[in-house]
């Protein structure tokens, strides 16, 4: 679905990605980990078209969208969930969630109905103001809103960061449920465990390279992961 050659990418002189190759087939749940710095943001943001690369290519398909613009990355369904959330904190949730629908496809009632679906508490909390949820709604809602672009390969940056540990197993399972419906995910984590727990596949990367990959129970087990990012 997703087929990753040879990206570079560069804040001016800083060379932030170095080369990278990924795959993320259709229906999986493909995690990328990797410590503070590694380039792992940068890597989504090539992807979701907000850096272009420098070298290199970006299969969707049969597609190559590496230096599109963002919108028609997400018009040919790759959204992301920009890490920190981002929602819009002076307007209602319901303004928010159209938002998202702004640029993508499928129809809004239909794509509102699933979104409130999986998430019920956004449908409570409709007409509140984006910017008096709690961190994990705010979450949802960031979720929530690239859902309603209806895409076929989700990007999530960090989506556990800063939540209490309840919201955080919230937030995977419901990972979870939207992948079963269809959905192809390449989640960035810094919560190495709970990503390769649910992950088919994942990376590891460091200082702009890939270090390491395998299945996610391959990586929980490998000796390197255990160490450097598993605390054992
Ligand atoms: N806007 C920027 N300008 C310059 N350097 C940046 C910028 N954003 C990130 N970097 C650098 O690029 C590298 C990768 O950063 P990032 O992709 O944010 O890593 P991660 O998401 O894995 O923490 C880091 O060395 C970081 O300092
Ligand atoms: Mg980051």
């Amino acid at each position: 679905m997703l087929s990753i050659e040879s990206i570079h990418t560069s804040y001016g002189p800083i060379s932030a990605i170095k080369g990278i190759d990924m795959e993320v087939r259709e229906g999986e749940i493909v995690s990328l980990i990797g410590n503070n710095g590694a380039g792992k943001s940068t890597c989504l943001m090539t992807i979701s078209g907000i850096l272009k690369p420098s070298q290199g290519s970006i299969f969707l398909g049969k597609n190559n969208i590496a230096g599109l613009s963002p919108h028609s990355i997400v018009a040919q369904g790759v959204c992301q969930v920009p890490e920190g959330r981002r929602i819009f904190p002076r307007l209602t949730v319901i303004e928010n969630l159209e938002m998202g629908a702004f640029l993508g496809r499928g129809d809004f009632g239909t794509t509102l109905h699933r979104v409130f679906k999986l998430f019920p508490i956004l449908e409570e909390r409709r007409k509140q103001y984006g910017g008096t949820l709690s961190g994990g709604e705010q979450q949802m809602l960031a979720i929530g809103r690239a859902l309603m672009a209806n895409p076929d390969v989700l990007l999530l940056d960090e989506p556990s960061l800063g939540l209490a540990p309840i919201m955080v197993s919230k937030i995977f399972r419901t990972i979870q449920e939207i992948n079963s419906e269809g959905v192809t995910v390449l989640l960035v984590e810094q919560n190495a465990r709970a990503a390769l727990k649910l992950s088919h596949r994942g990376y590891v990367l460091e200082n702009g390279v890939i270090t390491l990959s395998g299945s996610g129970k391959d990586l929980l087990d490998s000796e390197e992961v255990r160490q450097a990012y598993l605390g054992e």
